[in-house]
């Protein structure tokens, strides 16, 4: 058994790191931690439905999470995870952040982004960027591992076959984003369901959402040129679940049933992307609850572009199921290993 922790156990992502590990065959929780001037409180008092576990949520104890921990998740807002890496990893423990903390490579774009200074900077180097499908040799032997955002990963995982099979121009491409609410963390949810729910609406819009530098960190480094994207995000009326649209300029003429082969032939051996056939279009409610990714395609010959769409659960495979799926991957287990009954 390998013996895992959570901090960050009342957010959102931190729950659904419960769910999923508590059901997991080749994991112990070893303790779930709030903040450090926190209260020791019963597991059940905050989620009744984990009363059956006996666990306690415990005040944030470095020392006590080093000896008892094999790897421990990091559900905390950015900057939170700095003062907490370097004792992790000096005692040996593994640390998948599913913050953007360690995702940005270049300290001053995360500083112009986030706000903040980065002060954890000799750890940020060998910080590996967490998208399963794509990374996997590297994730296999990273200390530390940046799970990528969610959005970045519905969005990534669509253009990678396209870009691999020099199909189409990156340089002018446009993504429009749908989010469940859960994806601004719990007191922004709390907020909407109390004043504005249901509503739908753009948000962040004119490129300034955070997650356009990490998308053009990696889709440049997929494509070998810096890639600037035009990216709008939206909130919708669900509690979870996204869906991306991305539109492509095609450099060839191709069919739909041709793009599809591709984009099968590209995910063949990987668990969790399911490409839809020509007709079918991805839809969000198949995905929630899920780490499943759901791809789909479209060609607009009006206009010559591909248009990619990609569904996934934001709290799945967008942060806590690729983060468990992450996880199997250190730890030599088979991908989908305690991810297909999520
Ligand atoms: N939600 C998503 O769909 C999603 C997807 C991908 C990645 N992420 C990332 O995952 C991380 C967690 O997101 P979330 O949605 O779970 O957020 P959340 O629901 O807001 O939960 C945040 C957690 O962090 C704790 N916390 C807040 N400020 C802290 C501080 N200064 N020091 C220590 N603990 C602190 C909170 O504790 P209290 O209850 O005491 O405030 C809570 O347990 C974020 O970095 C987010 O960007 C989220």
């Amino acid at each position: 058994m390998f013996k895992a922790s959570i901090i960050g156990i009342s957010g959102y992502t931190g729950e659904e790191l419960l769910k999923i590990l508590s059901k997991h065959k080749y994991i112990e929780i070893a303790g779930l931690y709030g903040r450090a001037d926190s209260a020791v409180r019963d597991l059940k008092d905050f989620y009744p439905s984990y009363a059956g576990l006996n666990l306690k949520i415990k005040p944030l104890d470095l020392a006590e999470i080093s000896k008892l921990s094999d790897i421990v998740f990091l559900a905390l807002p950015h900057s939170a995870s700095f003062p907490i890496v370097g004792r992790l990893l000096d005692a040996g423990v593994k640390i998948i952040d599913l913050s953007a903390d360690f995702r940005i490579k270049n300290a001053d774009v995360y500083e112009k982004w986030y706000g903040i200074k980065h002060s954890a900077l000799q750890y940020l180097p060998e910080a590996v960027y967490g998208l399963s499908e794509l990374n996997f040799e590297k994730i296999k032997t990273a200390r530390l591992i940046a799970n990528p955002g969610c959005y970045p990963t519905s969005i990534l995982l669509a253009c990678a076959p396209a870009s691999k099979n020099f199909l189409v121009d990156f340089s002018d491409i446009a993504i429009d984003a749908q989010s469940g609410i859960s994806g601004a963390g719990r007191k922004a949810a709390k907020d909407y369901f109390e004043n504005e729910h249901p509503n739908a609406r753009a948000y962040k819009a004119g490129g300034t959402h955070r997650h356009i530098p990490e998308i053009e960190q990696e889709l440049s480094a997929m494509t070998g040129k810096k890639e600037t994207i035009s990216f709008t995000p939206h909130i919708i009326p669900m509690e979870r679940g996204m869906l991306s649209t991305i539109y492509l300029n095609l450099k060839k003429k191709i069919s739909e049933a041709q793009v599809v082969e591709m984009y099968k032939e590209f995910y063949k051996s990987q668990p969790f992307i399911k490409i839809l056939e020509v007709g079918k279009l991805s839809n969000v409610k198949s995905v929630i609850n899920t780490n499943f990714c759901e791809i789909s395609i479209k060609i607009d010959e009006r206009t010559n572009k591909l248009l990619v769409f990609s569904a996934i659960d934001n709290l799945g495979k967008g942060a806590a199921g690729q983060a468990a799926q992450n996880m199997n991957i250190v730890f030599g287990l088979k991908q989908d290993e305690g991810l297909l009954t999520q």
